[in-house]
């Protein structure tokens, strides 16, 4: 039973939860308020029927316990216990299953501000959705509990440091809808508000090409060092210079490197790029030849990113200072 009038109460449903959350919601609210208007009304009857009308009245004995009165009370109040279990469950075992296929977004909480990871490693600080995707949110916080609340979406989840929590909805209109934190711990009065913005596919893909690009507002270094760390490089190369499974990066730039055929080779944007897209060409001198190729996985505009970071990651770069003073005996390592 859908109540219509007081669905104007609750805020928009835009979510194809909202009608699992909505009606047992509105169920429990005929029912509270029915029986508080059943107990207060009969209570009213029975001190205007059974009230004393003057002083030196007394009372009846009265009938006593009456067995089928009692049975007919548990009935019901069983009865309404059971209809609110039946009506809820159903939406709440659905709440906790994410359907097949939902687009993953990693969701840091921190106090004052939310962060949504998209899958790409894209960070933003506005939820998107495309009408229809469902979306399931990873939680975590760094600092304190903290709430997610998106109320169109008939959602909230708390987020509890050192747990992951999960939710996830579908949205079903195509308009900008209040996120908030919306548990209050700690002293601050920094709360996180920010929005869900649920966009039609189109629209959303274009969204997430913008996004994803990753050379928007960034320097090219800041785009090398991006792909340093979301390629993987930093599992095998260090800018410290220390030696891992291969290099380190401190330096690599402009020196000569010594190859395992004997010869030497000067670093420079040519010969970084042959060593990503065909690592195993060259193989420097002292290092296995187990370094994935890059061929497919990084174009010319990319490869450009990480010669010009690894540009400021050498004294031999020019181009910046940063890690030259860093340069010691220590990268030596890799000579
Ligand atoms: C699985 C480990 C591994 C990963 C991941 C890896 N590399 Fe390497 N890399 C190596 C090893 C080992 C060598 C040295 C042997 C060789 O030349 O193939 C090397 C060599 C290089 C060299 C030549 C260094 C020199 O001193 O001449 C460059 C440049 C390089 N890698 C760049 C990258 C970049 C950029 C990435 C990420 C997009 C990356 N590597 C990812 C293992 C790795």
């Amino acid at each position: 039973m859908t109540m219509m009038f007081l669905a104007t109460w609750l805020p928009r449903a835009a979510s194809g939860n909202a009608g699992v959350v909505d009606g047992p919601f509105q169920n429990l609210y005929v029912i509270t308020a029915f029986s508080v208007v059943l107990v207060t009304g009969l209570a009213l009857v029975f001190i205007r029927t059974f009230g004393r009308q003057d002083e030196d009245q007394r009372g009846d004995e009265g009938s006593g316990f009456s067995r089928p009165l009692f049975g007919l009370w548990m009935l019901a109040a069983l009865a309404m216990a059971v209809f609110s279990i039946a009506s809820g469950l159903p939406g709440y075992v659905d709440s906790t299953v994410p359907p097949y296929g939902a687009v993953p977004v990693g969701v840091t909480a921190r106090t004052g501000a939310f962060t949504f990871e998209y899958p790409g490693g894209n960070s933003v600080d506005t939820l998107h959705a495309a009408v229809g995707q469902p979306v399931v949110l990873t939680m975590e916080s760094t600092d304190v509990v903290h709430g997610l609340s998106i109320p169109a979406m008939r959602l909230h989840q708390a987020i509890v440091p050192g747990r992951t929590s999960r939710a996830w909805f579908t949205p079903t209109l195509a308009d900008t809808f209040a996120l908030q934190d919306d548990i209050f711990s700690g002293d601050s009065l920094l709360v996180a508000r920010t929005a869900l913005v649920v966009q039609n596919q189109a629209d959303y893909d274009a969204w997430m090409q913008s996004v994803a690009d990753i050379f928007a507002g960034r320097t090219l270094p800041e785009v090398g060092e991006l792909l340093y760390n979301r390629m993987g490089c930093k599992a095998c190369h260090t800018i410290n210079g220390a030696k891992l499974v291969g290099p380190s990066f401190l330096n690599v730039y402009g020196h000569q490197a010594k190859l395992r055929d004997g010869s030497t080779v000067l670093v420079d944007a040519e010969y970084i790029k042959e060593s990503i897209l065909y690592p195993n060409n060259k193989v420097v001198e002292g290092y296995e030849p187990v370094m994935t190729p890059f061929l497919g996985k990084l174009d010319d505009k990319e490869i450009g990113a990480i010669v010009e970071w690894l540009k400021t990651l050498s004294e031999h770069g020019g181009a910046a200072e940063t890690g030259a003073a860093a340069a010691d005996s220590t990268a030596g390592g890799k000579e």
